[in-house]
């Protein structure tokens, strides 16, 4: 992606990703070319914050009054919840926030905007969960995040399979209270059978990483997607595509949701 000198100027609005580790994320890029196609005189830079430094470090952009809002990302999401002075409905249910508008007063509300970018990258692939049968690896904030868009979306039942089965569990349960006719499992060993498999895991993510799930079920007729952006290509993506099936890569997700963030943000309307 192309970078450019920004113009920054006394009432240029600030806006931050706050990560850690930070150098990997990918947000500034897209979010200030954004920013650039829509005339916004708004830059949004990385702030790297560790999860010990995470209450101060709001607690400064609360003090900050040209500051519009910003990401939270790994590993920051579920702990964004509750420092939050308001959150959504949606955020609510997931148990995480990964954007905040930041008020005049300082007031943070919060958002979780990864599941329904998620679906939006699917469907502007031209591809619709509406009654597939999916399968998601994972139970963390990612994983909740999908699995709830998943089950808006309409798919017809949803596999919830993650390395520690409780979390699996009560994700599962959680999911069923909002969405009561939808057909649940935390069966991790059936992948076979599922028309989308998402990898909702920290699994790809690091050097020397596998798949997280048994990609000898995957089957051609199989849509496969991954939440993780940074490797694009991930063990999960190369052994699916090995096998015919069609990939999502996650970087997709992140540029469907950037207009959702810059909206909740207050950045453009
Ligand atoms: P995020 O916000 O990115 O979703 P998270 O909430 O910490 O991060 O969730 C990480 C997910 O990856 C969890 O589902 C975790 O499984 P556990 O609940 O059992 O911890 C999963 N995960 C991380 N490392 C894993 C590994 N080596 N094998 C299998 N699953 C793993």
């Amino acid at each position: 992606m192309k970078t450019r000198p920004i113009m920054i100027t006394g009432t240029t609005r600030v806006y931050g990703v706050l990560a850690d580790p930070i150098h990997h994320v990918k947000t500034p890029q897209v979010m200030n070319a954004l920013f650039e196609r829509h005339g916004v005189n708004g830059v949004l830079v990385p702030l790297h914050v560790r999860p010990d430094g995470l209450a101060r470090a709001l607690d400064g952009l609360r003090a900050l009054a040209n500051v519009g809002g910003f990401i939270a990302t790994v590993p920051h999401k579920p702990a964004m919840l509750d420092l939050c002075d308001d959150v959504t409905e949606a955020a609510r249910r997931i148990g995480a926030v990964n954007c905040v508008r930041r008020e005049a007063d300082g007031r943070m509300v919060g958002a979780m905007l990864d599941g329904i970018g998620f679906v939006e990258g699917l469907r502007s692939a031209g591809i619709d969960p509406k009654g597939w049968r999916a399968y998601v690896a994972g139970a963390g904030g990612a994983a909740s995040a999908m699995a709830f868009a998943l089950a808006e979306a309409g798919v017809s039942h949803l596999t919830i399979a993650n390395r520690t089965e409780a979390k699996a569990r009560a994700l599962a349960e959680r999911v069923a209270e909002t969405y009561p006719a939808l057909t649940l499992s935390t069966d991790a060993g059936t992948v076979a059978g599922h028309d989308l498999v998402v990898n909702g895991t920290s699994v790809g993510m690091a050097e020397g990483d596998g798949a997280p799930l048994d990609t000898d079920q995957l089957q051609p007729n199989m849509v496969v997607a991954e939440a993780i952006m940074q490797p694009v290509m991930t063990p999960l993506l190369t052994a699916a595509q090995a096998r015919g099936c069609r990939i999502q890569p996650g970087l997709p997700m992140l540029e469907s949701q950037i207009v959702l963030m810059a909206r909740h943000m207050g950045a453009i309307a």
